[in-house]
């Protein structure tokens, strides 16, 4: 499917040079453009890097850190808005600070996403200097130029960069930042999961000595699951994910293994035991593909005498669509809101 908000910043992509950047993020998995070399793509997401790097682009793959470009030393950014406000003010913030007197921001998005209010956001701090565009009633551009002055006022972008304090339980408290999912508390579903894992392990013939967190956030399974005293790894797709896991990890002084990955694809350990909040939707693709990716990947990633672990919203079809992946498969709880459901024996 095309992204009528990407189309309309293809052009600006196809002629931006000097130093320029494009900033990407999951609304443009499978967008394809041709490769500008002057681009230096920015990306939290790790397969969409990969992606485009194998098409040909530079990128890096970062919480979008713009602290390797300094003041004034940028020429022409591109960014499809992101669906997170904290994420959208955040880049918009370092634009002003990074871009050239005269240097462009070209921003576009579609209206349910706010992209007016960033306009006319963006619009105040480049002091009035924009050319807005639209493609059609509900996507819209603007290029706004930079006028070289420091902004006066910044837009709030909850101190994006900032990893802090967000939720603690009667275990543990734990560390996260804005664009993780879910970044300020601690997600039912999950917390669901851990509280029976008791229930979950009690098949198991020994204790797991290893214990992979497939998709895993700022680490809340994974630090849950540590206590059972395995070597545990973790592993997500966001940059800033990856982040506050790491810090987590360190705070709470476990030795595992955290790992940027899509789908955990490039880790060829098993494990006995894989814990796994999958996500809905990613980008543009539906839930059920994605639903599917990480059950072939807990498929991938089982010991054949170990256990999958998932929790997923109750109108997800996980059991059939793991029926052609695994034997056993239970649901062990169903709260009216979430399910929990143990897949063994991979075929
Ligand atoms: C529902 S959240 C669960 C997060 C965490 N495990 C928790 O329980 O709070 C799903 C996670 O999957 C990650 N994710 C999405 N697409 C992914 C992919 N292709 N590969 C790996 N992780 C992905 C997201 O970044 C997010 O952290």
């Amino acid at each position: 499917m095309t992204d009528t908000a990407f189309a309309l910043l293809k052009p600006q992509l196809d002629n931006a040079d000097g130093v320029a950047l494009w900033i990407a993020d999951e609304n443009l998995l499978n967008q394809a453009s041709k490769v500008n070399p002057a681009i230096t793509v920015i990306s939290n997401r790790f397969d969409l890097c990969q992606q485009l790097e194998s098409a040909g682009w530079q990128s890096q793959f970062s919480d979008f850190d713009f602290s390797p470009y300094a003041d004034h030393s940028v020429d022409n950014i591109i960014y499809r808005v992101s669906k997170e406000k904290p994420v959208v003010h955040h880049i918009i913030n370092q634009a002003i600070r990074v871009l050239k007197p005269g240097g462009t921001l070209a921003l576009a998005g579609l209206k349910n996403e706010g992209i007016k209010t960033y306009l006319d956001k963006a619009k105040k701090l480049f002091a009035g200097q924009m050319e807005a565009s639209k493609s059609d009633k509900n996507t819209w551009m603007g290029i706004l130029q930079s006028p070289g002055s420091a902004a006066t006022e910044l837009l709030d972008d909850q101190d994006y960069c900032r990893l802090r304090d967000v939720a603690s339980d009667d275990h543990l408290s734990y560390i996260s930042k804005p664009g993780v999912y879910g970044w300020n508390k601690i997600d039912k579903g999950s917390a669901l999961l851990i509280s029976a894992l008791p229930q979950f392990i009690a098949s198991l013939a020994s204790p797991p000595k290893s214990l992979l967190d497939l998709g895993c956030g700022y680490g809340y399974l994974a630090l849950n699951g540590a206590s059972l005293g395995c070597l545990v790894t973790a592993t997500d797709n966001n940059a800033g994910a990856l982040l506050a896991c790491t810090e987590n990890f360190r705070q709470q002084q476990i030795d595992g293994h955290i790992i940027a990955a899509d789908c955990a694809e490039g880790i060829d350990q098993r494990f006995p035991l894989i814990l796994c909040n999958p996500p809905f939707h990613q980008g543009f693709s539906i839930e059920g593909d994605m639903t599917d990716r990480f059950l072939k990947a807990a498929h991938r990633h089982l010991q054949p005498d170990g256990i999958a672990c998932f929790v997923v919203n109750l109108h997800i079809p996980l059991e059939r669509k793991a029926k052609k992946l695994f034997s056993t498969i239970e649901v062990i709880a169903d709260n009216g809101s979430f399910k929990l459901i143990r897949l063994a024996q991979p075929h």
